[in-house]
């Protein structure tokens, strides 16, 4: 790899990394960014069982419908990425991002922000500088973050059922909230997984090629170290971004460089001009073990819970190796969408995934229709709209 290259990686993987919660959050927030387009935003909060305090945001209604005063809108429920937070579905802006568009259709559009991101930074009894607080991993992301946000939009909006669409981690998370919890697909009307991200053992990304041995090997390190935060939001990302990859800045091929070599090379979908918008948002902040969790299920092959060691899995699971995921209890209508060039989740883990679930709820297994459609691209290409968008709404819209 080349020497710049290299320490461009290490930049915008360590420095965040050191700076850690010393450093404000960037200025660049997802009501900002809906409010600059006329849109209305609301912001709600829903505590989980296990009492992290999550913020979700909303656009109730669309300015282009005049429907603000349609009662019973039917509900839709975005939910990010790893490292991500609502603001992905509305970076794009109206013209593009799927929180916009779906709005325009007449839909409640809700979007989750999971525990441990910017927005979801509170616990009724830990403060987020406590280790403690970061003790999960996307297992509890799905079982109590999840089922937590819908069953209060469900709640406060008198509707028995919504339609869920994620991206990369909101789609393991969809699955894994499945296979646990069956009884919650009849609040399910249909789902909309972008990127399906579940078997990882075909997965190409030179980062995580780079990580894997080291957090990925359940050897006893992963407990005694304990999980901490992970890439949080901070004003130093916004200021790189703009400083050193904006148009007008040297650097801004580099950066275009470190985001392909994490979500595979598409040259024609990444608007440079973005990336400083992109780095202002992105990462928003995780837990080690969320990381961690992906890197076993790398190197295992297997889609299951978390690997907390020989002894320790007799403890909890009752077995040496941790549960598989019973994917055979999805009863929901589930559609996939998967790209040709996508590192992390690769085409041959996504057909495994659509052969592990039951026919009777795969409804549909869409190659989007560009070969160099990468892992972000489903959520900032150029072309995201008419590449896929417009096949998640015609689908969407097929339940009504
Ligand atoms: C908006 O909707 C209301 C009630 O449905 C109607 O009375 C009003 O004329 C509409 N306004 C426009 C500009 O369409
Ligand atoms: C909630 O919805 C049900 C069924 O659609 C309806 O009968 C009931 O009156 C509604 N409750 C409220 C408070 O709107
Ligand atoms: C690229 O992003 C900039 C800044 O957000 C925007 O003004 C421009 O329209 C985008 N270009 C394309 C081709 O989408």
């Amino acid at each position: 790899m080349e020497l710049k290259l290299k320490s461009a990686i290490l930049i915008f993987i360590v420095l965040p990394f050191i700076s850690a919660s010393l450093i404000p959050e960037s200025s660049v927030t997802t009501e900002k960014l809906v409010k600059k387009h006329g849109y209305s935003i609301e912001e709600h909060q829903v505590q989980t069982a296990d009492g992290y305090i999550l913020t979700m945001h909303r656009i109730p209604y669309s300015p282009k419908l005049n429907n603000s005063l349609v009662e019973d809108k039917p509900i839709v429920f975005l939910q990010h990425g790893l490292l991500c937070s609502s603001s992905d579905w509305v970076l794009l802006g109206p013209e593009s991002a799927l929180a916009y568009l779906l709005s325009d259709q007449g839909y409640d559009v809700w979007m989750g922000n999971a525990r441990g991101n910017r927005y979801s930074r509170k616990h009724a009894k830990y403060s987020p500088t406590l280790l403690k607080f970061w003790n999960f991993d996307w297992n509890e992301i799905a079982i109590h973050d999840l089922p937590a946000m819908i069953d209060y939009i469900l709640f406060t909006q008198n509707q028995t059922q919504v339609t869920y669409a994620g991206h990369s981690q909101g789609t393991t998370t969809y699955l894994v909230m499945s296979s646990m919890i069956p009884n919650f697909a009849s609040k399910i009307r249909s789902a909309h997984l972008l990127s399906p991200v579940a078997f990882m053992g075909n997965m190409e990304s030179t980062l995580v090629y780079l990580l894997a041995p080291v957090l990925g090997h359940p050897n006893g390190l992963v407990e005694v170290l304990g999980s901490a935060e992970f890439l949080p939001n901070t004003q130093v990302m916004e200021i790189l971004g703009q400083k050193a990859c904006s148009d007008e800045a040297k650097y801004q091929e580099l950066c275009a460089n470190v985001l392909f070599l994490i979500a595979g090379y598409d040259d024609e979908n990444l608007n440079r001009t973005m990336i400083p918008e992109i780095l202002a948002v992105t990462p928003a902040g995780a837990s080690v073990h969320q990381i961690t969790h992906y890197l076993q299920e790398f190197r295992s092959g297997y889609f299951r819970q978390f690997d907390h060691f020989y002894y320790r899995n007799k403890k909890r699971y009752g077995s040496y190796s941790p549960p598989n995921y019973d994917l055979k209890q999805l009863t929901a209508p589930v559609h996939f969408y998967y790209g040709t060039n996508d590192k992390l989740a690769s085409v041959t883990d996504v057909m495994k995934l659509a052969g592990s679930v039951p026919k009777s709820a795969l409804k549909g297994n869409y190659k989007v229709p560009h070969e160099k459609f990468n892992h972000l691209d489903f959520i900032w290409a150029i072309h995201v709209k008419e590449l896929l968008y417009d096949k998640v709404i015609k689908d969407i819209n097929s339940y009504f």
